[in-house]
C-alpha cells in the first residue's frame, strides 16, 4: 500500500475533487504492475497496473490508496474492464465514510460491483496517510461542500496590513508565488469586498502556468466598484458575486449584463455575546439579524452544488474572522513575514476564546522558510 501511495503523489488530477491514485498489482508475492493517475490520461491507475502486470492479473492482488476507478473519464466502463482482468483481491487503502454525496455513492457503487464479481475487497489499510493524500476529495465526497484553505500574509506581530489598510507587499516574492500556486490548485479564491475596495485585486493565476479559479467575491449589498479588476472579462477567469436581499436590483442587473454571476443568498444570523461577567464567563449568548452579511454556510453549500470542490480564501480579515468564528476552514496556510507593524489590521478579528484551552489549534503542521518569510501549513483541528 505505501508503495500505491508513493505512485499516487506522483500523479497528476484534471480537478482539486478529483483524487489522485496509486495502484499496485501484486502476483506471487511480487509487484507486477504499477499504475498512477495523469490529468493528460484517461487510463485509471488500476488498469493501468493491471494492463502491465499483464497475464498476471488474473489472480493478483491490487492494491490502491482509493477506490479503484474513481480517476477514470468513465468510472463505469473502467470498473467492467477491472472486473474482466480477474484479480482475486481489492485491497484499498482510504476508506470512504459514506454519504448522500453523488461522489459517495459512486464510491460505493464501484466497491459493491467489483465485490459481486466475486473480487474480495478489503478496506482500511494505513487509512489516515491514504485520507490525508486526497483530503479536498473526501471533505466533497463526503460533506457535498469545497475544501476551504484560508491564507494571508502577516507581519511577525499578526498584521495583515497598516491601520490605513496598505497590505501590498508585506510578504517576500517567493511567498507570492506559491499564492499564486495556491490559486492554481484550488477551485475558486474568495475574498470579501473591503479586500476588493481596499486592494482591487485581480485573483487570477499570472505568476506560474496553469488556470487561474472561479473568483467569489462576498458583498451582501453589492458595493463593488463597477471598475473592480476581478469583474473585467480579461482572461478566461470567471467571477461570481455572493450577496444579500440588501443589495440593490438595478446593480445586479448592470453586474449580469457584465457577465458576471450574481447570487442572492440567505443573510447571516450572527451570535453575539450579550454579557460577559466579571469570571469572564459567557453568560448568555443572543442572535441577531446584522445589516448585509452573506451566510457564508449557504455561499459553501451553493459553491459546492456547483461543483468546486476547494476554496482558497484570501482574506480579508472579516471574512477570515467570520470563517473561523463558524468552524468553517480546512487548512491554514500564513506566511508569516519578518516585519512589525505595530496597530494595524489583525488577521483574526475577536473570536470571543476566554480560555487558553478554547483556542484553536492545528494537526500535521508543516514549517518552511520562503525567501524571507516562514510558511506555516496546519490543518484546523475540529
Ligand atoms: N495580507 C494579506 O494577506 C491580506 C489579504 C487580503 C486582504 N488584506 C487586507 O485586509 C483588509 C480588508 O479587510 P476587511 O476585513 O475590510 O475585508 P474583507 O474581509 O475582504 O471584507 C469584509 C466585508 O465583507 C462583507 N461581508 C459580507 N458577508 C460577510 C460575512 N459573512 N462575514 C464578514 N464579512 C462579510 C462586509 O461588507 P459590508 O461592510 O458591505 O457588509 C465586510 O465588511 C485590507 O486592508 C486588505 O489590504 C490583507
Amino acid at each position: 500500500m505505501r508503495m500505491a501511495l508513493k505512485l499516487a503523489r506522483r500523479g497528476s488530477r484534471r480537478n482539486s475533487s478529483q483524487p489522485l491514485i496509486g495502484a499496485v498489482a501484486v502476483s506471487e508475492e511480487r509487484p507486477a504492475g504499477y499504475g498512477y493517475s495523469s490529468a493528460d490520461s484517461d487510463k485509471p491507475a488500476a488498469l493501468a497496473a493491471l494492463e502491465q502486470a499483464g497475464a498476471k492479473a488474473a489472480g493478483s492482488a491490487l492494491y490502491t490508496n482509493i477506490e479503484p476507478c474513481l480517476d477514470a473519464g468513465d468510472v463505469e466502463d473502467a470498473v467492467s474492464r477491472l472486473i474482466a482482468m480477474q484479480p482475486s483481491r481489492v485491497i484499498i487503502g482510504g476508506r470512504l465514510h459514506s454519504s448522500d454525496t453523488a461522489e459517495s455513492m459512486l464510491s460505493t457503487k464501484v466497491t459493491g460491483r467489483i465485490r459481486s464479481a466475486g473480487i474480495a475487497v478489503d478496506l482500511g489499510l494505513i487509512e489516515d496517510e491514504c485520507r490525508e493524500l486526497n483530503s479536498v476529495y473526501y471533505k466533497y465526497a463526503e460533506t457535498g461542500l469545497p475544501f476551504v484553505t484560508v491564507k494571508f500574509a502577516a507581519s511577525l506581530d499578526g498584521q495583515i496590513a497598516t491601520a490605513t489598510g496598505d497590505s501590498q507587499w508585506i510578504s517576500s516574492k517567493p511567498s507570492l508565488r506559491l499564492a499564486h500556486e495556491l490559486r492554481r490548485d484550488h477551485d475558486a479564491v474568495m475574498v470579501g469586498i473591503g479586500t476588493v475596495i481596499l486592494d482591487d485585486p485581480q485573483l487570477t493565476v499570472r505568476l506560474v502556468d496553469g488556470p487561474s479559479p472561479l473568483r467569489v467575491i462576498v458583498d451582501g449589498r453589492l458595493r463593488i466598484p463597477l471598475t473592480a479588476k476581478v469583474l473585467s472579462a480579461e482572461g478566461p477567469s470567471r467571477t461570481f458575486i455572493a450577496t444579500t436581499d440588501r443589495a440593490d436590483p438595478e446593480r445586479i442587473k448592470q453586474l449580469e449584463e457584465l457577465g458576471i454571476t450574481v447570487r442572492v443568498l440567505p443573510r447571516a444570523v450572527v451570535a453575539r455575546w450579550v454579557q460577559t461577567p466579571p469570571d469572564g464567563d459567557l453568560a448568555s449568548e443572543t442572535s441577531e439579524l446584522l445589516p448585509a452579511l452573506v451566510d457564508l454556510s449557504a455561499l459553501l453549500k451553493q459553491l459546492g452544488e456547483a461543483g468546486v470542490g476547494s476554496i482558497l480564501v484570501e482574506g480579508g480579515a472579516g471574512i477570515i474572522t467570520a470563517l473561523l468564528a463558524g468552524h468553517k476552514a480546512d487548512r491554514l496556510v500564513v506566511a508569516i513575514a519578518p516585519k512589525i507593524i505595530g496597530r494595524g489590521i489583525p488577521a483574526v478579528g475577536d473570536l470571543h476564546i476566554h480560555r487558553l484551552s478554547d483556542a484553536i489549534t492545528f494537526s500535521a503542521v508543516k514549517t518552511r522558510k520562503l525567501g524571507n518569510d516562514i510558511i506555516f501549513d496546519g490543518r484546523f483541528d475540529l
